[in-house]
């Protein structure tokens, strides 16, 4: 049975990267071998597990994000508390804080290399003290950005928790051996045709409670055991579409746990990504409850 529209909010545990993204901007996406000159070069706040946390925090939803910065962090942390989730278990290791090197094109689309930094130095105690916290029927997301991704998950089942699974950067391995634990994957479709060519299925077939497909302008599906639900994209004038799935699902985590209709939830979300896209950056590009609820009301 679906609990996605469940009366009751819980605690989103969020085990996730945080990276500094440096954004070059390209007139095309480099090919092999080309020397390019970007036009301009910024640094913001991004890492798939931060952007995601800022989106369930700015949809309404309740996070706690644990992580590991260097310290080189000190701009990161403050910057993760600005935009309101809250820090404590954040940890300050010696390694350099984890960076990404993203080329954004004319066309929005960006090319993106990882450096994981920190966010492969999270530790099992790290891991245990945040889990302590949590109560059956709390989520855990994970992404594939940081260490002991298995673990985590392995450690919130045994708790009675279920697991959004953020399966990026894709790694087909991986995703297989975490499958029967996952309560919601999430994958974009390049994602979903490896992981479907990986199991031998069709993506129809991938067996999970919950699958959420972000497709870009194409819009999203949600598969349960309910059925199909399918979102439109809203039309934009796009500039940078980096952090635009995370966005997604932070918001649609934050409004389906909030007591939102999926469908509804998936509007949401769709919305909230359609405007992340009109801004540069990532973490700090995430709209706000309000913004997105007067673009939702301008649509009718
Ligand atoms: O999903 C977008 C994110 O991927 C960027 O913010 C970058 O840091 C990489 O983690």
């Amino acid at each position: 049975m679906l609990v996605l529209a469940s009366q009751k909010t819980s605690m989103i545990f969020n085990f996730g990267s945080i990276n500094i993204d440096h954004v070059y901007s390209v007139p095309h996406l480099p090919e092999p071998g080309e020397t390019l000159t970007a036009k301009t070069r910024d640094m913001y706040l991004g890492g798939k597990g931060i952007n995601q946390s800022i989106a369930i925090s700015k949809a309404g939803g309740q996070v706690i994000h644990t992580g590991a910065v260097g310290n080189d962090g000190a701009w990161a942390l403050e910057q993760i508390n600005a935009m309101g989730v809250d820090v404590s278990s954040i940890a300050e290791v010696d390694t350099p804080t984890g960076h990404a090197i993203i080329n954004v094109d004319n066309a929005a689309e960006n090319a993106i290399v990882i450096l994981s930094g920190a966010n492969a130095c999270l530790t099992d105690a790290q891991i245990s003290a945040a889990l302590s916290k949590a109560e059956p029927e709390d989520w855990i997301l994970v992404q594939n950005e940081t260490n002991l991704v298995s673990e985590i998950v392995s450690q919130a089942k045994v708790r009675g928790c279920k697991v959004a699974y953020s399966a990026a950067p894709f790694v087909a391995d991986v995703t297989v051996s975490l499958l029967d634990k996952i309560d919601l994957l999430v994958v974009n479709e390049g994602e979903a045709d490896a992981l479907a060519s990986a199991l031998g299925v069709t993506v129809q077939n991938i067996s999970v409670p919950q699958l959420l497909i972000t497709k870009g302008v194409q819009g999203a599906t949600l598969t349960t055991d309910e059925g199909l639900f399918e979102q439109a994209a809203f039309s934009v004038n796009a500039v940078d579409t980096t952090g635009a799935g995370d966005t997604f699902l932070g918001s649609f985590l934050a409004r389906t746990d909030q007591g939102d209709k999926v469908q509804e939830a998936l509007r949401y979300a769709s919305a909230a990504s359609a405007l992340q896209v009109t801004r540069t950056g990532a973490a700090t590009a995430i709209p706000s409850r309000g913004d997105v609820l007067q673009f939702l009301n301008a649509q009718g």
